[in-house]
């Protein structure tokens, strides 16, 4: 990691991504926002599986253990050295204080060794570059659903790097409420992917769970959906669980997909965009590019990895930051609550 000889000139495009705001300790190198030469993700779940859910201190010590790792091979399997960075970008937050000090200390320390910038990039922003890498420049303006265990919103995306919030939600995430229905019918940690595939053997029409806020506005509310399914068991521990969960997948991306089509009608979006982990559900995949064959848009709809935390989205970030902003100062800190740069 720690290069002899000449000096290199790389070309002046590579960008190492560094995340770990979560239970990923991810790296990544990206040329010029868009070529991904390597893309590197250490995920923690075995360790936070036993508990049900991610311990923030067993994830910030898991980091630690896998960042440099993590930052090795990426640059490796990229064939490129520290020295021939642009720029190193990691997510400053929003996420779990503990874990995101250590991908920031350790950016900042590799960024000071290798005499390269260093670019500190909001989480929620990197999601929305995920796309952006796998499709090329989006045709604006989009409308952007952003839905992961920590977040649920919707984005209107007019201007590279400026967004305009147009809701969001008002209780639990979207994959919160996924991996608390998960768990709560023994499918263990993490849910969402698990509940996924069990809903592909259930009757989505068994049971009618609530449409929160349906048809009212661009704000989401899950909690109540998630109580409903809950009691829902506890009252009919006849019904299968397959139709329990394809019938809480139904509603709930029933909503996720209504919300983001009446907002691309009503704006006058050229497409959507999905981004976070829970677009990697397949349902929710699935309607929404029905949706966007029958309103003649583009679906913008980033590969299964790229919608789950990983650092090539942070790197692709990063680049543009860089390019708008320039470098970070040594001394921005790891901020847990960072909000989207809204307008
Ligand atoms: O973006 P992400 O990797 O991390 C956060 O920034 O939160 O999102 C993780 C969330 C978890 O709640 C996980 O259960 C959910 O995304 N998720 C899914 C699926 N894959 C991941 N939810 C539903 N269906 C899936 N296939
Ligand atoms: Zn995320």
């Amino acid at each position: 990691m720690t290069p002899d000889g000449p000096l290199p000139s790389g070309d002046g495009r590579l960008v190492l991504g560094i995340e770990s705001s979560c239970d990923e300790t991810a790296a990544a190198v990206v040329s010029g926002g868009e070529t991904i030469l390597s893309s590197v993700v250490s995920s923690q779940i075995d360790l936070h599986a036993r508990y049900g859910g991610v311990v923030p201190e067993i994830a910030s010590r898991a980091h630690l253990q896998l960042a440099l790792p993590a930052v090795s091979a990426a640059l490796e399997e990229a064939n490129c050295q520290g020295r021939e960075l642009a720029a190193i970008a990691v997510t400053t937050g929003p996420g779990l204080a503990g874990a995101l000090l250590v991908g920031v200390a350790t950016a900042k320390a590799l960024a000071l060794a290798w005499g390269v910038p260093f670019v500190a990039v909001n989480h929620l922003e990197a999601h929305l570059y995920a796309a952006s890498l796998e499709v090329g420049e989006l045709e604006l303006p989009v409308v952007t659903l952003l839905v992961s265990g920590g977040h649920t919103m919707l984005v209107w995306i007019e201007e590279p790097g400026r967004y305009r919030l147009l809701g969001e939600t008002l209780d639990d995430a979207a994959g919160e409420a996924f991996d608390k229905v998960a768990r709560h019918i023994g499918l263990g940690y993490p849910g969402g992917p698990a509940l996924d595939a069990l809903a592909a053997t259930g009757d989505p029409k068994a049971v009618a769970f609530p449409r929160p806020l349906m048809g009212q506005g661009y704000s989401f509310s899950f909690s109540g959906l998630k109580t409903a399914v809950t009691r829902w068991v506890s009252n009919h521990p006849e019904t299968p669980l397959a139709d329990v969960a394809a019938s809480f997948q139904e509603a709930a991306v029933d909503v996720l997909v209504g919300k983001t089509q009446a907002a691309a009608k009503e704006l006058g979006a050229r497409g959507i965009c999905l981004a976070g982990g829970v677009a990697a559900n397949s349902l929710l995949r699935e309607r929404t590019l029905q949706v966007c064959e029958r309103e003649g848009l583009a679906a913008l709809l980033p590969s299964r990895a790229m919608c789950t935390d990983n650092a090539a989205m942070v790197a692709a970030a990063g680049w543009w930051r860089l390019g708008s902003d320039g470098p970070s100062p040594l001394d921005t800190p790891a901020q847990p609550s960072l909000a989207l740069g809204a307008e």
